[in-house]
């Protein structure tokens, strides 16, 4: 396909997140207001196979910058991993006469783009939507910050009862292989420790926390625990207390969809309306296959491969401010 871009599909793929209807708000509005229009593909790149797709006016995005999940629907599209299916993709596309890609999701639906955008000459930018914030190249996805919000006060609420029972609890945060959102929301909420998958390889946190006497001269203690197998979740670490150390009452939460919905924060509502504006200057620019990512306050461009498949570091730090505010 040539530059020269006169309308664009618009979807949102994988895990939905707060914020991306800022972000489709954001795309449609910064489209059209540069005499491009916007076709919103719906259901992900599922949309994109069967032609589930409507032309969006400025007026389809009103009323949802408060909004959480996203109004295009979202899928994780088995038939868009195949040739076959991705052709079908391609010739909807022509159909269409949509001449460039604005995705919105995580890891899979970047992974999907890049092979897609190789084979068919596709421009295509990304905006990082995922509560995971697993991307590498940007400090913050949208949605991150606000299911934080969201496990903190889930957290808050748990420490009253943790407190009057003065039991141990183990909660349980999502992140898929990540430990971003248990490390961060371990600190926010005065959390005793965070048991994460990136240093699970390195030490056995379990017997590090018991080693530290992570009670000290508290009764209750909560434990924000990263989903994965790595960390044996929540209730996998359990039942080793369970097992190793029957003195402790152990209660375990796994917070679950909950981190997923709810109305996106300040901060997620404005990286989105950043990152949908440059995300059409970048097509404008004649960039594609980039993931748009926000460092240090400013907007940058992550080629696809590298937002994929460099691991992003947790910022081990955090646990050793963690250690020490929790004695
Ligand atoms: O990637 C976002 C995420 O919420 C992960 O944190 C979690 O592991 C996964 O999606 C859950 O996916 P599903 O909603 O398909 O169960």
């Amino acid at each position: 396909m040539t530059y020269g871009i006169k309308c664009i599909g618009l979807l949102t793929s994988g895990g939905d997140a707060p914020g991306m209807n800022a972000a489709i708000r954001s795309v449609t509005r910064s489209a059209i207001f540069n005499n491009i229009r916007v076709k919103a593909i719906y259901r992900g790149y599922k949309g994109l196979i069967t032609g589930e797709i409507k032309e969006f006016q400025t007026q389809n995005v009103s009323n949802i910058i408060q909004q959480g999940g996203t109004i295009l629907k979202t899928a994780r599209c088995e038939e868009f991993k195949t040739i076959e299916g991705r052709k079908i993709a391609y010739q909807t596309m022509v159909k269409e006469e949509i001449d460039a890609l604005v995705v919105i999701g995580g890891d899979g639906t970047f992974t999907g783009a890049r092979i897609f955008a190789q084979e068919f000459n596709v421009p295509i930018i990304g905006l990082p939507g995922t509560i995971d914030n697993d991307l590498y190249g940007t400090d913050s996805t949208i949605g991150f910050d606000t299911a934080l919000n969201t496990i903190i006060h889930a957290v808050d609420k748990i420490r009253d009862t943790a407190t009057s029972h003065e039991r141990l609890f183990f909660i349980e945060v999502m992140g898929r292989d990540a430990g971003f959102l248990a490390l961060n929301s371990a600190l926010a909420s005065g959390a005793e420790a965070a048991i994460i998958p990136e240093r699970e390889t390195k030490v056995d946190q379990l017997e590090e926390l018991i080693k530290n006497g992570f009670r000290k001269s508290k009764n209750s203690s909560i434990v924000i625990v990263a989903e994965s197998e790595i960390t044996g979740g929540a209730n996998g670490l359990a039942a080793r207390m369970h097992k190793e150390h029957p003195e402790y009452d152990v209660r375990v939460t796994i917070l679950g969809h909950i981190q997923r919905g709810g109305s996106p924060s300040a901060y997620d509502r404005i990286i989105a309306s950043r990152m949908g504006v440059a995300a059409i200057d970048a097509l404008l620019d004649e960039q594609r296959s980039i993931m748009i990512g926000i460092v240090n306050n400013e907007i940058v461009h992550v080629p696809f491969t590298k937002a994929i498949k460099d691991d992003k570091p947790v910022n081990e730090n955090l646990l050793g401010v963690l250690q020490i505010l929790s004695i």
